[in-house]
Formats: C-alpha cells, sequence, structure tokens
C-alpha cells in the first residue's frame, strides 16, 4: 500500500473523526487535506503503478466500472481514496450520491458546473428541466476540487491528455443523496443505473430487426411509441431516432409521440439534437490526433457559447483566439466527393458555385458568421443557405447572433 495514501486518508478520517463525521463538512476537510500536501507534488506515478502492480498488500478492490481503471489506494468503512485513471476525454454531465473532493494528479481537465432549473420528475428515474452551465474552466495538474452529494452540484470533466489522472478523496456514500443522475443536455436527467432489463432487451431486439434490414422495423417502432409510457417511450425514441431518420420515417413516428405525450413531447427533439451533435463530435475527435485540433474539438463538445470557447482557447494559446480558431478552420476542412465538410457543418446544395471555389467560399462564410470578415460575394439566398449550414452545426455555439 502506498504510503502517502495511507497517511492522507488516517489524516482526514482523524480530522472528520473530531467534527463527529459531519457530512457537510467533510468537502472541507478533504479538499484542504488535499491542498496541503498535494498528491501531485508527493507521488511518484510510475512508482505507485508498479507497487500496486507487484504488492499483494492493497486495500479492497471495487468491481466498479468508474475509471480506465479505478485503483483503491486507502479505504475505511466511512471514506475511501480512488486513483482514477482515464483514457478518453468523457463528457458525462452528472451528480453524485457521495462527497469529499478530487485532485488532479496527472494531466488537465475542462471542469463544467450546472444548474438543473425548473426541473420535475416525470418518474423516479427520468426528470425534464433546463440544464444551464454556470460556469466552465482549465484544471491544470495539482488542482483540487470539493464535491457535495446530491441535486444542487452538477458538473462535467473533461480530461484533455491521455491519460489523465485524478485522486478522490471520498465518503462511502451518502444516503438519500441518489440516484446519481447523469444529465443529456438542454433537458432531461436520467438514472443511469436504473435497471430496466425489459427496455434494454427491447432496444438489442429492434436492434436486431435493424441490423437484418427486417422491414417490419418502423411499423414496430410506431406501435411502440403508441402505447409506452414516457419514460419508456423516450429511451425507445432515442434509440431509434438516427435508423427512423435515415429510413424517412422520423417525421411519422415524431408525430405518434407528440399525439401522446403533448407538451411534455417538446422537452426531446432539442436532446436528441444535442446527442447526435455531440456523438458526431466525439467521432470526430477519435480520429484527430493534432493536438491543437483536439482541444478546439473538446472546447466545442463542453463549452455552449462563444464567450466561454474564446476565453478558453486565448488561455491556452498566444495571440487573437478567433485567428486561432479560424486557422484550426482552414485546417478541419475537408474536401472530397462526397462533399466539403467543415466538421459537423455539410457544404449546402449551391451548384451555381463552382466546385473549386467552394472551400474558400465556405471558410469565407464561416469567418463573415463568426464576426471577423465579410460576407463572401454570392447572392444573398446562397449567403442565407450557407448560414443555415453553420447554424445546424456545432459552429452555431460561436456564431454572432
Ligand atoms: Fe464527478
Amino acid at each position: 500500500m502506498e504510503k502517502f495514501f495511507e497517511e492522507l486518508g488516517k489524516r482526514v478520517l482523524g480530522e472528520w473523526k473530531a467534527q463527529n463525521f459531519s457530512l457537510p463538512l467533510f468537502p472541507e476537510i478533504a479538499r484542504t487535506a488535499l491542498e496541503e500536501r498535494p498528491p501531485a507534488q508527493h507521488v511518484d506515478l510510475p512508482r505507485l503503478i508498479r507497487e500496486f502492480l507487484l504488492d499483494d498488500q492493497q486495500p479492497r478492490q471495487t468491481q466498479s466500472g468508474f475509471g480506465q481503471p479505478e485503483l483503491v489506494v486507502y479505504e475505511d468503512t466511512r471514506l475511501y481514496i480512488q486513483v482514477l485513471f482515464w483514457l478518453e476525454g468523457t463528457t458525462d454531465i452528472h451528480q453524485h450520491e457521495f462527497s469529499g473532493a478530487f485532485h488532479v494528479l496527472a494531466g488537465s481537465s475542462i471542469h463544467s458546473m450546472f444548474t438543473f432549473e425548473d426541473a420535475r420528475s416525470i418518474s423516479s428515474h427520468l426528470r425534464v428541466g433546463k440544464l444551464r452551465m454556470e460556469r466552465t474552466h482549465l484544471l491544470e495538474t495539482g488542482s483540487t476540487v470539493p464535491i457535495m452529494s446530491g441535486r444542487e452540484y452538477v458538473h462535467s470533466l473533461f480530461h484533455l491528455d491521455t491519460p489523465s489522472a485524478t485522486v478522490v478523496v471520498r465518503t462511502q456514500t451518502d444516503p438519500g443523496t441518489g440516484p446519481q443522475f447523469t444529465y443529456l443536455p438542454p433537458h432531461f436527467a436520467i438514472d443511469p443505473i436504473q435497471d430496466d432489463a425489459l427496455t434494454m432487451r427491447r432496444k438489442q431486439l429492434l436492434d436486431v430487426l435493424e441490423k437484418t434490414g427486417d422491414s417490419a422495423y418502423p411499423e414496430l417502432v410506431g406501435a411502440m411509441i403508441a402505447e409506452l409510457d414516457f419514460e419508456r417511450g423516450f429511451f425507445i425514441l432515442q434509440n431509434s431516432a438516427m435508423v427512423l431518420r435515415e429510413m424517412g420515417e422520423w417525421d411519422r413516428i415524431w408525430k405518434v409521440f407528440q399525439k401522446k405525450h403533448g407538451a411534455l413531447a417538446e422537452y426531446v427533439p432539442a436532446t436528441l439534437n444535442e446527442i447526435a451533435r455531440r456523438d458526431a463530435i466525439t467521432a470526430l475527435r477519435a480520429a484527430v490526433t493534432e493536438v491543437e485540433h483536439r482541444f478546439f474539438l473538446a472546447l466545442l463538445l463542453n463549452i455552449p457559447d462563444r464567450v466561454g470557447i474564446l476565453d478558453m482557447v486565448a488561455q491556452r494559446f498566444p495571440g487573437e483566439p478567433m485567428e486561432s480558431i479560424l486557422r484550426w478552420a482552414d485546417e478541419l476542412i475537408e474536401v472530397s466527393e462526397e462533399g466539403i465538410w467543415l466538421l459537423d457543418s455539410e457544404f449546402p446544395q449551391l451548384p451555381e458555385i463552382d466546385f473549386d471555389d467552394r472551400p474558400q467560399v465556405f471558410l469565407a462564410s464561416l469567418r463573415n458568421l463568426l464576426g471577423a470578415g465579410d460576407a463572401p460575394e454570392i447572392g444573398a439566398g446562397q449567403v442565407e443557405l450557407l448560414r443555415q449550414a453553420f447554424l445546424r452545426s456545432s459552429w452555431r455555439a460561436l456564431m454572432v447572433a
């Protein structure tokens, strides 16, 4: 067992005991202990890894799927300390059923805090409301942040470097503060460990029909949507949205859902669009290796507004942030026979513009919409089509109103 964490654990336990194990005081006790002897300065990560691999004397490990992986480095009945490795960014926005503090041991992260306003429960596993990002900042190696349990503390961490490692000093669990909702912006909170096995199997069975090209697929989904409650209907709709769109059946099935659920249905389209947008940017990011481009895509995944994105670029790179972004756009444009793409924005149907001119027109249009140049010299209708193409994409966050 790593001596540093044993000492840290015993110290936190002793100080918490002196406060009669008060839950509200725990995050501050954990934070202070991490800040006074920061693991980033005192823990030799390669040595920790070697020790964990070769020494059998370790605290009891969990079956947790959290972290990639999670190592338990100190354990007591009331609290434990984990070291979490991260290989992928992870964007899940979530709350906790435990409290404590975390510390960036290696790497850096984008940390965002949210509120969920006008929220109400549809079922014990699903809530609707309006998720709003309150603030976001870069966490460098050595930063420490407290964690509170329950609905008032909603956050996301996007790890920029591979691997990243965090240390978490945490309670075992804070009764009454669950479930640990995961938030689907802008409107839903779902319980990620709810055990609706029937819905899971139905989604898997629909996937079989889809993959085997069964023509009954849209009719069956429509019949299910007409019958199911909101929660189960939402999950089926989420699972089938992309397939239904490709089949040209989306509008028809959507009307069925809308008719059944009325005003409540109106929370769904923006959420499904945001899920699709994030999936597309995540897939792009997996294919991109250039560090600056990966950073920019991380910002598009995590920060919903122009000011926030520009601020983050300015923190990491010298010079005018908009110029960096426009240079990345130049470098990221994809021209092929299938089309011209700037990330998730596709050049629209404009046959009157010569093929060879299209990349420059596309980039000039972007520059204009981001407030950094004149509109390209093309017709007003064409300018509008280009604007619509960017509005449907992740570039929307950066566009001047
Ligand atoms: Fe968290």
